[in-house]
């Protein structure tokens, strides 16, 4: 279905969520894309609370940049798995806007659970030792056992955090811990591969492209430049990287690391003058949109000029981040942690070569995989030197 049909059907017309059984048990049954009506009201108003513009403006933004900064210390002349890093990253930097106050070895051994988890979400549901699925439910029970701690201790302290745990234990509308548990999980999925894949692919296009990269470094100097040394990024830093949000928004564009939105009816639905009959599943293909000539010229291009040139990003097409009441309640997040990454990165170091020299289209020879989920098998090697 087309994506500009598609907004206008929200849940009142018919469409709720209609995600596989897998994420849904994986994710909870408390997590806001498993609910919907009041209750998606109330929880979605809670997750914005957290990590809308205002919690990232006033007290992430300057979380991810300290992090981000050590993150990329000691890179120089070594051989970087690109994508095995801005994993670990984006894992590691949400845990700590997250539980602010556990070890970092806390959360590497945490990443290490909860990334069965996360292979479990897109599998086939059979529920037998060895399965993907089976593993992924394992990892849940676990990951349900050590938030179940951390909660303990955080109700029984009475120490206030600067964390999103803590806001979410004070939320005006109390939530009970598997509400709080199954809302952690979920920010925690929706803002992981969705962020350290656009990171890597953003290196790949701009090695790809030196016109671009040129681009991103004249802006990210001159940002650097109207700083004193080892001073921290702030949110006017942010809004003044236009390129750097084009580059964004033209590497989900091009990878489409979200492939589509799916839906369920829950009533027969019109559509084009067809009836989609109650209890059918709907597919909104965002790959379709991103690739269409008449919305994008030249689509197969990364073009992040076309991104500045006209207002692409409010355009009633762009569903890079979904539409209307459903919209990505991270949006902003995730474009900060990647925009500070590609910050910290290109005016600490030059990349060298690639080590697998992979082209994107080179889908056979099986160095980056469009389906069902965007990634290097080998992992994205390359080396960098220092400025
Ligand atoms: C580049 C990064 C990201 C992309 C491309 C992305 C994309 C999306 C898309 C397309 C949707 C709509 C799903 C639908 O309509 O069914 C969505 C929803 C959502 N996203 Fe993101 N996302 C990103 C980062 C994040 C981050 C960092 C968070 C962390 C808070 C997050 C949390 C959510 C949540 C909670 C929803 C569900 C909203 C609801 O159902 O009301 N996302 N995201």
């Amino acid at each position: 279905m087309h994506g500009s049909r598609f907004q206008q059907l929200n849940e009142e017309k018919g469409l709720v969520p209609g995600y596989p059984v897998t994420m849904r048990n994986i994710l909870g049954d408390n997590s806001v894309v498993a609910v919907h009506g009041i209750s998606h009201k109330r929880i979605r108003g809670s997750l914005l609370a957290v990590s809308g513009p205002a919690a990232t403006r006033d007290h992430h933004l300057q979380k991810i940049d300290k992090f981000t900064r050590s993150f990329l210390d000691n890179w120089a002349g070594k051989i970087i798995d690109i994508q095995l890093k801005t994993k670990k990253m984006i894992f590691l930097v949400s845990m700590n806007l997250i539980i602010e106050n556990e070890s970092t070895a806390f959360h590497e051994a945490f990443k290490a659970t909860f990334d069965n988890l996360v292979l479990g979400i897109i599998s086939l549901p059979i529920k037998i030792p060895g399965t993907s699925y089976f593993r992924a439910l394992q990892s849940r029970k676990n990951v349900i056992a050590i938030l179940g701690e951390v909660l303990a201790k955080r109700r029984a302290s009475s120490t206030a955090y600067d964390d999103i745990l803590d806001q979410l234990l004070r939320n005006e509308v109390k939530f009970s811990d598997e509400e709080i548990i199954d809302q952690i999980i979920t920010i925690l999925y929706s803002g992981y591969e969705t962020v350290s894949t656009t990171s890597m692919m953003a290196v790949k296009y701009l090695r790809d492209h030196p016109k671009a990269l040129q681009a991103m470094r004249d802006e990210h100097f001159a940002i650097q430049q109207s700083k004193k040394p080892e001073e921290q990024l702030n949110w006017d830093d942010y809004k003044n990287m236009i390129f750097t949000r084009a580059v964004i928004l033209e590497t989900l564009r091009l990878a489409t690391i979200v492939h589509g939105l799916m839906r369920k009816t829950t009533t027969d639905v019109q559509l084009n003058g067809f009836t989609v009959p109650k209890d059918w599943r709907v597919l909104v293909y965002i790959r379709e949109i991103n690739y269409d000539p008449f919305l994008y010229e030249e689509p197969f291009n990364f073009n992040p000029w076309r991104w500045t040139e006209k207002d692409l990003e409010s355009h009633n097409h762009n569903m890079l981040f979904g539409r209307g009441s459903r919209m990505c309640a991270g949006k902003e997040l995730g474009i900060v942690k990647v925009s500070l990454f590609l910050h910290h990165f290109v005016t600490r170091y030059r990349l060298i070569f690639f080590f697998t020299d992979c082209m994107w289209e080179e889908v056979e020879g099986n160095k980056l995989l469009k389906f069902p989920r965007v990634e290097a098998p080998n992992g994205l090697k390359l080396r960098v030197a220092e400025y």
